[in-house]
């Protein structure tokens, strides 16, 4: 059987790393190459089961550094282009990395896309947070994009530099919103993360505002079923939402989480919102569901399993928390709150 070369980019980070390894044991026809620079949020354990797999490849670099993601994209037939700066809260305090990586990273990516000869499909991976803040109803694919804050931007601005690749220069781009993601192996400075193994340790968990934000939450697995049905079923230059239709409250979220954990509600600390806070995300996904797609864990199940999954590995997050210098340096200057 001849295999199908897929390039995996920010391969090691929560996401990725849920995607490569879904891909390897759902394709017995496809090799994966991961390419990833390992920043704070990259982590070779988030591949540990898969790292020495005899379809994968794991190449440590850098997107910026077109001598070394140039020939990849070349080789590849699929490339999913997940490598980024993620987070808002870091992207409020310092946005050059994200401008860097996010925007100037994919332009080296498309670049060589352009170049490639075998590649059948560009999966742009975006974020509903191009939207920026919806007070009613659901965002559709062809709505005004509205970021509000400089992680959102650069997610914008590299969505749009992709459908341009494929508008111009016949890259065969696919661009995905998606919204957000909850699973194994996520950085614990993103919400559930944080406050699940602040909860298991005792300690406050501290929610933004009046904690009446909403996020529509979509488990990992759901998001690369999705992703796996649009490699071959989507339609170049168009635009895919992916939600997961769950729509919740941050402080009913918080609830959740220490009620499942036998933790006080007297832990929840309101702090300081975040700058520019997006009230509420919403995605229109009957686009993507139109192909067939439907995600396949309830919200109910999902975060009592991925709260599980947290107490039950404490061997991944703990060595994060406790001793990786780059979060807790970024935890003291964080709004000043903690
Ligand atoms: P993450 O922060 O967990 O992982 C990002 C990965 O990219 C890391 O492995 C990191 O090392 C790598 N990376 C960063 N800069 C790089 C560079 N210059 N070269 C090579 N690798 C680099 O992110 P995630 O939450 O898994 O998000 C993955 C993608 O999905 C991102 O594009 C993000 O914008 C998008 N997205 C995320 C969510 C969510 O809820 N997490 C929702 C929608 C879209
Ligand atoms: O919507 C998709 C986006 O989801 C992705 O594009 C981003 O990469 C991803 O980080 C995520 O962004 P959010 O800002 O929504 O995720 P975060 O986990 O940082 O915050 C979720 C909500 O929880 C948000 O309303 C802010 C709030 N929050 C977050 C943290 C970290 C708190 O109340 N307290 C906190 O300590």
């Amino acid at each position: 059987m001849s295999s199908v070369n897929v390039l995996v980019t920010g391969g090691a980070g929560f996401i990725g790393s849920n995607f490569v390894r879904s891909a390897l044991g759902r394709h017995p026809d496809w090799h994966v190459t991961t390419l990833d620079k390992l920043t704070y949020a990259g982590r070779r354990e988030n591949l540990h089961d898969v790292m020495d797999h005899p379809r994968h490849t794991f190449v440590h670099g850098d997107i910026l550094d077109g001598a070394t993601s140039g020939p990849l994209v070349e080789r590849a037939e699929v490339v999913v282009h997940f490598a980024a700066e993620t987070h808002v809260d870091r992207s409020i305090l310092a946005a050059g990395d994200f401008i860097r990586t996010d925007v100037e990273g994919t332009f080296v990516l498309l670049e060589a896309a352009r170049r490639a000869r075998s590649l059948r499909r560009f999966i742009q991976i975006s974020t509903d947070e191009v939207y920026g803040s919806v007070a009613s109803g659901a965002s559709r694919e062809t709505d005004e994009l509205r970021p509000r804050n400089p992680y959102a931007a650069s997610k914008a601005g590299a969505d749009r530099l992709a459908y341009s690749y494929w508008a111009t220069y016949d890259v065969p781009v696919i661009v995905t919103r998606a919204s957000n993601n909850y699973g194994p192996y996520q950085f614990p400075e993103k919400v559930i993360p944080l406050f699940v193994t602040n909860a298991i340790d005792d300690i406050p968990v501290p929610l933004y505002g009046d904690g009446r934000n909403v996020r529509d939450w979509l488990h990992a697995e759901d998001h690369c079923r999705a992703l796996d049905l649009l490699i071959d079923a989507g339609a170049s230059g168009e635009v895919y939402n992916i939600g997961g239709g769950n729509e919740v409250m941050n402080v009913d979220l918080t609830h959740r989480i220490l009620s499942h954990l036998g933790r006080p509600a007297s832990l929840i600390t309101p702090v300081a919102d975040r700058p520019g806070h997006d009230r509420r995300y919403c995605l229109d996904t009957s686009k993507l569901r139109g192909l067939g797609w439907t995600p396949q864990v309830p919200f109910e199940r999902g975060l009592g399993d991925i709260i599980d999954w947290y107490a039950a590995n404490e061997w991944w997050w703990r060595p994060i928390k406790e001793s990786d210098p780059a979060f807790r340096a970024y935890y003291r200057t964080q709004y000043g709150s903690r």
